[in-house]
């Protein structure tokens, strides 16, 4: 299956995406991690190296020549077929692909970088026993792009205050133009019962998984170390969250 987790800057994305990552490893499924963080650092958190991954966006050549901008429109049809092997680092059963820096500021327009990246999730068939996890760019900008449209799940990370909680219901709402039918809303840095209560109450579901508030990962962040061997219950959160997810995979 495919899972794309996405939220507001800061909530916990990459730190869930990794833990979901190694969850899938232990039941002995093969991932691809996808780093689409413009700001890259799920590698730190999976304790593996991005040395010698080349960013799809570094690739300013091949994703000019295949999105060619035509006027104000780019190809939204680049060809991708060939860029998984080229761009993959693996380790295992677990291999990474990393979206790259996107040039910020007035100039800066991640059209063409999305494009490849849609048409790659498009066109990257996962048989059984495989996965693909998206640690996606903060906000909403790419589901309007429709770059995960082919995504089977949608993970939309909240903690118990409004203003991610208000970036959710932006992804949900974009999330249903694009018809993705299973999205599911996950609570971090949870607290006690009525942090979960409150996100509960706000969102109007159930969050799928709940990741307690953990020292552990802010010490391992500290000492960019991988967050799945930090905090076991952290690890345990993502398992339970693997598991009512489970009749899909
Ligand atoms: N459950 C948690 N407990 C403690 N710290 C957390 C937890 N989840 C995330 N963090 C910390 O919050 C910061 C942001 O997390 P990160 O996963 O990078 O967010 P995002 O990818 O959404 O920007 C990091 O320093 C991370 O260690
Ligand atoms: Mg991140």
């Amino acid at each position: 299956m495919k899972i794309a987790v996405c939220g507001k800057g800061g909530v916990g994305k990459s730190t869930i995406s990794a833990l979901v990552v190694q969850a899938l490893l232990d039941r002995e499924r093969t991932v691809l991690a996808i780093d689409a963080d413009p700001s890259p650092h799920l590698a730190r958190l999976l304790g593996i190296s991005q040395e010698n991954v080349t960013p799809i966006a570094a690739m300013k050549n091949l994703l000019q020549e295949r999105s060619e901008r035509n006027g104000p429109f780019y190809n939204m049809n680049p060809r991708v077929g060939d860029l998984p092997e080229k761009f993959m680092k693996r380790h295992g059963r677990l291999s990474l692909m990393v979206l790259g820096a996107i040039p910020q500021g007035g100039a800066g327009c991640a059209c063409a970088e999305n494009a490849v990246l849609r048409n790659l999730l498009n066109c990257l068939l996962v048989s059984k026993g495989e996965d693909i996890v998206l640690d996606m760019e903060a906000g909403v900008e790419h589901l309007g792009r429709g770059t995960i449209a082919s995504v089977d799940h949608i993970i939309i990370v909240v903690q118990p205050y409004r203003g991610s909680i208000e970036t959710a219901g932006k992804i949900e709402k974009l999330a249903k133009d694009l018809k993705i039918k299973s999205l599911h809303v996950v609570a971090n840095n949870v607290q006690d019962e009525t942090d979960v209560d409150f996100i509960r109450d706000m969102c109007g579901v159930e969050p799928v998984g709940v990741f307690p508030f953990s020292p552990l990962a802010r010490k391992a962040e500290r000492e960019a170390m991988p967050i799945a061997a930090a905090d076991e219950v952290l690890l345990d959160a993502a398992q339970s969250m693997i598991d009512t997810l489970g009749p899909s995979l």
